[in-house]
């Protein structure tokens, strides 16, 4: 099978990349390498797969890839993905994630494929309080400028299935956590700097409730989709390991025996969604897919892996200084 992965360079892109050469696919990545892309995550997997440099929403480029590649299936992961940064800049966002989802959309449309994953998350559901869990056919309603790109991109795939019969079968996944997480999303920040003795900027007073995947749960949940799921269909990934941020955190600073008094509360996130939580029935249900680590063994596994790649944190350091005091609400 011939395997082409859009944000292939990215923390989710790269795990299903490396799971995708270790299964024997014929694995493809196309990815513009922004500050969130990394040659260094597919390190070890070199000659093993093949890699185009390209932007998704340059439309010519992208045709061009798919005519010459020809791949059985595509899984579309390449967004911008920080909430925070479409809060300070959401442009970029509308166009990479619908605009360049249209563009590969088309692309896969000109080309012919058997499969197309549309890579969409948990929050184009919007917010929950205390109770409650989102299903398949909650309906969307986005909060962040973030959440809204994905979201259109999330309709546009379906309304290519339903318009132009593009097998397109669409995923939407909770807050991944685990290697190779660029160190602006929670736990990889609150890592590193639980390592460098820094105060660890917590939003509001932590009580938002994320649910948390670990990413090669997610991937593995992708190769239960690409092999058993149905064109058109919806299906949510998550954990049910839902944990308020600020427990999140003392978990992080218990396991890397840092004490609690780093943790300084900042000014929080305009619109900060409450609670996100998936029902994982259908997935389970239909392609008898379910998560296999643990919050607690995964955790302690990602920490211990941040603490041993802590060369490549560091050579992300001069553009994360700069971001980390812009980031936070004061
Ligand atoms: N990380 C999560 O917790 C999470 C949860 C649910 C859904 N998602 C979705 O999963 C997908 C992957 O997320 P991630 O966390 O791995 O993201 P990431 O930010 O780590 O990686 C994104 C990748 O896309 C590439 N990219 C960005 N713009 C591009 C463009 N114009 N052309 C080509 N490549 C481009 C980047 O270089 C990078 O390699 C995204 O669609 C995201 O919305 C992520």
């Amino acid at each position: 099978m011939k395997l082409l992965i859009t944000g292939g360079l990215g923390f989710i892109g790269s795990e299903i990349a490396r799971q995708s050469i270790e299964k024997g696919f014929e694995t493809i990545v196309v990815d513009k390498v922004t500050y969130a892309g990394d040659l260094e995550r597919l390190r070890g997997y070199e000659k093993k797969y093949s890699f185009y440099k390209e932007d998704i929403t340059n439309r010519e480029g992208i045709s061009k890839i798919l005519l010459e590649v020809k791949p059985d299936v595509v899984v579309h992961t390449a967004a911008e993905t920080h909430v925070d940064r479409s809060i300070k800049d959401p442009a970029i966002f509308i166009e990479t994630n619908v605009g360049g989802t249209q563009v590969v959309l088309d692309a896969a449309k000109e080309v012919g494929v058997s499969k197309f994953i549309n890579f969409s998350t948990d929050e184009v559901y919007g917010a929950l309080g205390e109770d409650g869990q989102f299903t398949e056919n909650t309906p969307l309603n986005p909060h962040s400028p973030y959440s809204v790109s994905k979201a259109a991109a999330d309709m546009l795939g379906r309304a290519y299935f339903h318009t132009f019969n593009l097998p397109v079968i669409t995923v939407r996944p909770s807050n991944n956590y685990g290697p190779w997480q660029y160190p602006e999303k929670l736990v990889p920040v609150m890592i590193f700097k639980a390592h460098m003795g820094e105060n660890l900027p917590v939003y509001g007073k932590g009580q938002n409730v994320r649910e948390w995947l670990h990413v090669k749960d997610c991937a593995g949940a992708v190769f239960a989709v690409i092999e058993k799921g149905q064109p058109g269909e919806v299906y949510n990934i998550g954990s049910g390991e839902e944990k308020r941020n600020i427990d999140t955190v003392k978990a992080i600073l218990s396991l890397m025996n840092k004490p609690e008094s780093l943790i300084e509360f900042v000014k929080d996130r305009p619109g900060h969604d409450f609670r996100y939580s998936l029902s994982v029935e259908k997935i389970k249900r239909e392609l008898g897919w379910e998560p296999e680590i643990t919050f607690e063994i995964g955790m302690k596994n990602t920490v211990e892996w941040y603490l041993d790649n802590l060369d490549w944190m560091k050579t992300k350091l001069s553009d994360l200084k700069s971001y980390w005091e812009k980031a936070y609400y004061k």
